[in-house]
């Protein structure tokens, strides 16, 4: 009897406080999906528990800005991620949130624990405070001079420049990154978590544990070695979060409650299955996996094995931690539209494609990982569609043409036949040993040398040509070549779930294990329809939007055309460049109106004379038919890009006026500016704006 194991699998809590894109997929809800997606076929008892993370200052501001209560804010990105995550065939268990009333009561029993051991003290902090916007202002919301290298607006903690961290106070001239006031310093009673105590015996955990990966252990010892700092577990409000129990303004830390997430999202999910949350984080035998990205490290190898110690939960027995994802070797930003939403990558290709892709290009380690759909169409295409579609689509419709869709007897076995049965019969093993060690790259590189050894035995065995001398032989080729198909459409299943259903709904299997297989001579197949669409040129070509240079820029002065009655000549600046554009405003808008503000123009555009006078780009304006009003970028300054969120930059060194009449911009009910699903803001985030009706069309 194979020993049934009790796993607990969860991936670090996304906030709510934005959309999901590809880095998040890829280092962290992908890989603890197919790892537990593998535990469920074994029949093991397996859950893949998740929720949102919805704490915090970040949070609580952009509530603020959205005139959303934070509850009603969280909610919107609570049934946006779980629909993303539902689409993408993220499998959890449960998908709970943190600000719920089982998260609040653990983290109140977790501080009781770590009282009760002596874990917890208060102590004076100075903070920094801005008197206008009445708040404690955390690292990232406090901006300054960098004390190193001297570059302006750095935030509070880093310097973007050269890379220098230093504490808030170093800062030269702080201000308030929410309005630029000047700060106060301002003294706090904040409860400490005593981190220190547990020096020796994270140090131990680390040491003795054989699972988590080396060079994450490495860097998390020298931390220790360095010595630990106790870990500040309050904020003050305004914040968004839970009160300390006794105390009135006084919230806890969103880090200290969002670990704490994934025991209540357990008991949320224990509640409703009849089970115990217990057996999960209080049983020993029971195994713990977080799945994490390498930003949030010390979080999850420190802290939150420190707090479990103190409240005598389990530790855990491994913590997978995968590196960033960059777009075509550029750091995901969305300023320059190397952003890519899960839902925009959704909304153009299937979602076991890009599984098999980030899967085939993510080593087991925190190495940065680089996504490009040149790439990812060359994967699919060579990899996913020739080697493993094209197989079994072969060997499915040979079968139909030729045994009436019925699985051939087996009829005798040479040496090469036994070979090649002996390797699918060790693949489950093979395969399943590198899973259990989260090497889900070398598991899937297993699986595809298998399906390129079964390409070489089917083509060698030849039985379209032996159909017609020695049906024997080619029922054995058939009836191996099927078994291996069926072998693999439940071996792919934790990596490319749909696909892999689809290719057993053909094959009749019904409840798939992860053993060796056997299949039945004489059993009925389906007929076959083709597994995978290759990915065209024309399916990853750029937006036409991505060619387009939108800039903000300053009208310095405007005169009427000498030659048309229509026309105005405005002067304008680019912050390092002035240009000249002629703009058909004159019959809407008076010139004071112009004059001074903040517009958005085509700077690649070719140059056109209009009536004699050379136009240098053309300024962007929204028409509804009885109005036009320019588009405005408030606040900007002037040269910086405009872009639509999530479309890559790519501008293009000169576009044609007909290339751009192609691209629609429609003004929204809040007078933003929409391209497809995105609206235009500028690089340093200010919206693009028109004073219209909703629908008028931007031109
Ligand atoms: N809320 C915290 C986690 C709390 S866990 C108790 C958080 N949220 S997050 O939304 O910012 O990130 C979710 C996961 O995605 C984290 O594991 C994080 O490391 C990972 N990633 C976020 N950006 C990423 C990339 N650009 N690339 C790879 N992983 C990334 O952190
Ligand atoms: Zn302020």
């Amino acid at each position: 009897m194979i020993k049934i194991k009790r796993i607990l699998i969860t991936s670090a809590l996304p906030y709510a406080n934005g959309s999901l894109h590809l880095g998040h997929l890829c280092s962290t809800y992908l890989p603890a999906d197919i790892f537990v997606r593998y535990h469920r076929l074994k029949g093991n008892d397996a859950i893949y528990v998740c929720a949102t993370d919805e704490h915090g200052t970040p949070i609580e501001i952009n509530a603020k800005k959205a005139g959303l209560k934070p509850e009603e804010f969280v909610k919107i990105y609570r049934k946006e991620h779980a629909k993303d995550f539902k689409d993408m065939g993220i499998s959890f268990d449960i998908f709970y949130h943190t600000h719920s009333e089982e998260n609040k009561k653990f983290a109140s029993l977790f501080f009781k624990k770590a009282k009760e051991k002596g874990s917890v003290y208060t102590k004076k902090v100075e903070l920094m405070y801005c008197p206008k916007c009445a708040r404690y202002l955390p690292d990232r919301f406090l901006k300054g001079t960098c004390p190193k290298c001297s570059a302006l607006d750095q935030y509070g903690d880093s310097c973007e420049k050269c890379g220098a961290t230093y504490q808030t106070s170093d800062l030269t001239g702080a201000y308030c990154a929410i309005c630029k006031t000047k700060p106060e310093k301002r003294t706090q009673d904040h409860y400490f978590f005593r981190l220190k105590q547990y020096e020796k015996d994270l140090k131990k955990w680390l040491t003795t544990n054989r699972r988590i990966q080396k060079d994450v252990k490495n860097y998390v010892l020298n931390w220790i070695k360095e010595g630990l700092k106790d870990w500040d577990i309050t904020r003050t409000g305004p914040y968004f979060g839970f009160l300390i129990p006794g105390e009135t303004n006084k919230y806890f830390y969103v880090w200290l409650d969002a670990p704490i997430g994934y025991i209540s999202s357990t008991a949320k999910w224990a509640e409703t299955h009849n089970k115990k949350w217990e057996n999960y984080w209080l049983d020993k035998d029971t195994e713990i996996y977080h799945f994490i990205g390498k930003d949030i490290v010390y979080f999850h190898f420190l802290f939150w094995p420190a707090l479990l110690m103190a409240a005598n939960f389990s530790l855990p027995t491994n913590i997978p931690t995968r590196g960033y994802l960059t777009v075509e070797k550029d750091k995901m930003s969305k300023s320059r539209g190397t952003f890519i939403l899960l839902r925009d990558y959704l909304d153009r290709f299937p979602p076991d494609y890009l599984r098999y892709y980030l899967t085939s290009v993510t080593s087991n380690n925190t190495t940065d990982v680089d996504f490009s759909y040149l790439d990812l169409q060359a994967k699919v295409n060579n990899d996913l569609s020739d080697t493993f579609g094209n197989l079994a689509h072969r060997v499915l419709t040979f079968t139909c043409s030729n045994f009436q869709s019925k699985i051939p007897t087996c009829a005798r076995l040479n040496k090469k036949d036994k070979d090649f049965d002996k390797k699918i019969d060790i693949l489950p093993q093979k395969v399943g040993t590198l899973i259990e060690k989260v090497e889900l790259k070398k598991a899937l590189e297993e699986l595809m040398d298998f399906a390129r050894e079964c390409n070489r035995y089917f083509n060698s065995n030849e039985p379209w040509k032996t159909i017609k001398e020695d049906r024997d032989r080619t029922k054995t080729t058939l009836y191996l070549s099927l078994k291996a198909i069926s072998q693999l459409s439940v071996l792919m299943e934790p990596f490319i779930p749909s696909i892999s259903k689809d290719l057993q709904k053909t094959l009749n299997i019904k409840n798939p294990k992860w053993e060796k297989i056997t299949v039945k001579a004489g059993a009925k197949i389906n007929t076959p329809k083709p597994l995978i669409t290759k990915i065209t040129d024309d399916d990853i070509k750029e937006d036409p939007f991505s060619a387009l240079d939108l800039r903000a820029a300053k009208i310095l002065s405007l005169k009427d055309h000498p030659d048309a009655e229509k026309l105005y000549v405005i002067e304008i600046t680019l912050g390092k460049e002035k240009r000249q554009l002629v703009a058909g405003l004159r019959e809407h808008i008076k010139k004071e109106d112009l004059q001074g503000k903040n517009i958005v123009v085509i700077a690649n555009l070719e140059y056109a004379k209009l009536r004699g006078i050379e136009s240098q780009g053309m300024l962007l304006a929204a028409d509804n038919g009885k109005d036009v009003a320019v588009l405005t970028a408030e606040g900007a300054k002037p040269g910086e890009s405009v872009r639509a969120e999530g479309i890559p930059g790519k501008p293009a060194m000169k576009i044609k006026f007909s290339d751009f009449l192609k691209i629609e911009m429609t003004v929204t009910k809040t007078h933003q500016i929409a391209y497809k699903n995105s609206l235009l803001k500028t690089e340093s985030g200010k919206p693009v704006s028109a004073d219209i009706s909703e629908g008028a069309k931007v031109r």
